[in-house]
């Protein structure tokens, strides 16, 4: 008899456990929990034991009852207290739930901006690995053993002759082993020295490098490219100049700076980055002939240009990853 209680039980929570919707919640009651349900009905059963069982019996028929009663309570609440027999409402009225999407980063936006205007200027886009050797970012690029730039305290030394590369100027250097002059490329990419972090410096920073090369090219080329560019990317109106500098794998060299204005009216010059017509011994490390190809090239940073671009004072707001900064671009 205890044995078919359990049965009882046991049948009553599998049907429970397909019940969908309101109806068939309904059909469930009438079945099992009705005043001829076969739950109710075992509990009528229990005056029918011999005395010394009725104890026995009516626990477990209680238990069993209530447990299924709990689960009725729960199935009904979750079909929705006002279910019509339809199924459970739904208030279609409700706004729903805002689906959040992601977008690219600033950094990442201002890269493909700078390669379309490019690409529409005619250059290819080249890339380059971030872990490199000592040939692609010091020797080819004219840079001996002992310049001070290969210090182990400027650089991300992963052993004697492996680093993070400091410069996307690795890439010139790959191109022109690659691929045979007339060269006209862009190389963006991530760069890492440890410098110390403030408003405009960070130990891991982007480049946009230009390579240009064929017979016949000057710096007049360059600057034009660059005025170019820089039309392109910020409008007419921006300031900047060229400044003589020195780099070992241009001669002559430049820097390039914008005009920083402040919102007080204070003018600043910024660098955003480099520039210079390829040094001969560059060519000679690659086996272009430099009597025959001169070239120029650049290497600018795209932070920078992003922060002047778009106002932002210090390089740190870029990495911190605050949705309410990301979100403004
Ligand atoms: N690689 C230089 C730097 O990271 C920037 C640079 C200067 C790139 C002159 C060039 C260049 O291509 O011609 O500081």
């Amino acid at each position: 008899m205890l044995n078919e209680f359990e049965k009882i039980g046991k049948e009553a929570l599998d049907a429970l456990n397909k019940v969908a919707n309101s109806a068939q919640l309904e059909e469930f009651r009438v079945k099992f929990l009705s005043r001829k349900g076969s739950v109710t009905q075992m509990l009528s059963k229990i005056g029918s034991f011999p005395a010394e069982q009725k104890k026995q019996a009516g626990a477990l028929a209680n238990k069993i009852k209530q447990n299924i009663s709990k689960a009725f309570d729960e199935i009904k609440s979750n079909l929705g207290e006002n279910a019509g027999s339809g199924g459970p409402m739904i208030d279609v009225t409700l706004p729903a739930a805002e689906i959040e999407t992601g977008k690219a980063h600033i950094i990442t936006q201002t890269t493909n901006e700078l390669l379309e205007i490019f690409a529409k200027m005619g250059f290819d886009i080249a890339y380059g690995p971030e872990v490199e050797d000592e040939w692609h970012n010091f020797i080819a690029l004219n840079i001996p053993p002992e310049h001070p730039a290969r210090d182990t305290r400027d650089n991300f030394y992963i052993d004697d002759k492996t680093l993070l590369r400091t410069q996307t100027s690795t890439i010139q250097i790959r191109v022109m082993e690659n691929s045979k002059p007339p060269i006209r490329v862009v190389a963006p990419g991530t760069v890492y020295r440890p410098d110390t972090v403030d408003a405009t410096h960070m130990f891991m920073f982007h480049q946009l490098e230009a390579l240009v090369v064929d017979e016949g090219v000057s710096m007049v080329d360059m600057k034009s490219t660059i005025a170019q560019f820089i039309e392109a990317f910020f409008g007419t109106g921006v300031k900047w100049r060229l400044r003589p500098s020195f780099f070992p794998f241009t001669e002559p060299s430049a820097e390039v700076d914008l005009l920083w204005v402040d919102k007080d009216g204070n003018g600043n010059w910024m660098e955003v980055g480099g520039c210079g017509m390829v040094d001969p011994n560059v060519f000679e490390s690659v086996g272009i002939d430099s009597e025959k190809y001169t070239g120029w090239a650049f290497g600018f940073g795209i932070e920078r240009l992003a922060m002047r671009k778009y106002g932002i004072s210090d390089i740190r707001l870029l990495y911190e990853n605050d949705v309410r900064f990301l979100r403004q671009f």
